[in-house]
């Protein structure tokens, strides 16, 4: 019997890491999990990527073929605009991105992505995308010092989602998204990202280096542009960046007549 593209398992260490293992089996392009729970959840930069049961998607899919190594870099960007058009279709959310592939709703993080390169030796494979998106959670369920950070397609005043269809529209998309990708789309993709990119115009504060700069958009390799104050543009590669918080409207009188309180 052929296995289906699709898997459900009610729980599992990771998802990505299931998919990683059927891609080294020989798994086809498009093969995907997703889990009702994840013992162990990755998240960007060694986070764990924490999930009720049942309540949040939590999908990995296979990215096969040695087609895709070029434009392996700009994958997450891919995966982030196939979800955020599907969120905001299936649930009329106006989801946006922040560099490299956060879904921020007005601010607070509505899902995140994981990308991971798959090799045999020095011989690449392909990749697992993998993305973990809050849809049923309620607010008390999130932990305390989150609540005014991330947040829930529910909480977003959605009703109840069903888990499976989101999983395989999702799959579907991302493998869409991939090929759009590794077939020249490259500037379509980036016109798209940018239109949702929450960056822009915005200060942002690079991790790694500490650096504060005002974010220009992205560059043609997936790179975000920041302008450093000196005048300098650097591009941010890897890692990841930090908003900062907007200026309350009236800082700016206040420097213009700082002895007003
Ligand atoms: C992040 O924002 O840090 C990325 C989170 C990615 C989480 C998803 S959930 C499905 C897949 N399996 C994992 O272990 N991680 C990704």
């Amino acid at each position: 019997m052929i296995p289906p593209l699709l898997r459900y398992v009610e729980e599992t260490a990771s998802t990505n890491d299931d998919v990683m293992r059927l891609v080294m089996e020989g798994a086809p392009h498009g093969t995907a999990v997703y889990a009702g729970a994840q013992r162990q959840g990755r998240g960007r930069q060694g986070r764990a990527w924490h999930s009720p049961k049942d309540r949040n998607l939590a999908l990995s899919v296979a990215v096969v073929g040695e087609r895709f190594a070029s434009s392996l870099p700009l994958l997450p960007l891919a995966v982030g605009v196939a979800m955020a058009e599907l969120l905001e279709a299936e649930f009329d959310l106006p989801v946006q991105l922040k560099w490299p592939n956060d879904l921020l709703v007005d601010g607070k993080k509505l899902g995140g992505i994981l990308c991971e390169g798959v090799q045999v030796g020095v011989r690449f494979v392909g990749a697992v995308a993998g993305v973990g998106v809050n849809v049923n959670l309620e607010r008390g369920e999130l932990p305390e010092d989150l609540r005014d950070r991330a947040t829930s397609v529910r909480i977003e005043g959605g009703e109840l989602a069903s888990l499976g269809p989101l999983a395989a529209t999702a799959r579907l998309r991302i493998v869409e998204e991939a090929e759009a990708l590794a077939s020249g789309g490259r500037d379509a993709l980036l016109a798209r990202w940018q239109r949702r990119d929450v960056t822009r115009g915005r200060e942002v504060e690079v991790l790694q280096s500490g650096e504060v700069g005002v974010a220009e958009g992205i560059e043609r390799d997936g790179g975000l542009r920041v302008r450093m104050a000196d005048g300098r543009l650097s591009v941010v590669r890897s890692g990841e960046v930090h908003l900062r918080p907007l200026p309350s409207p009236n800082s700016a009188d206040k420097d213009k007549n700082p002895e007003r309180s």
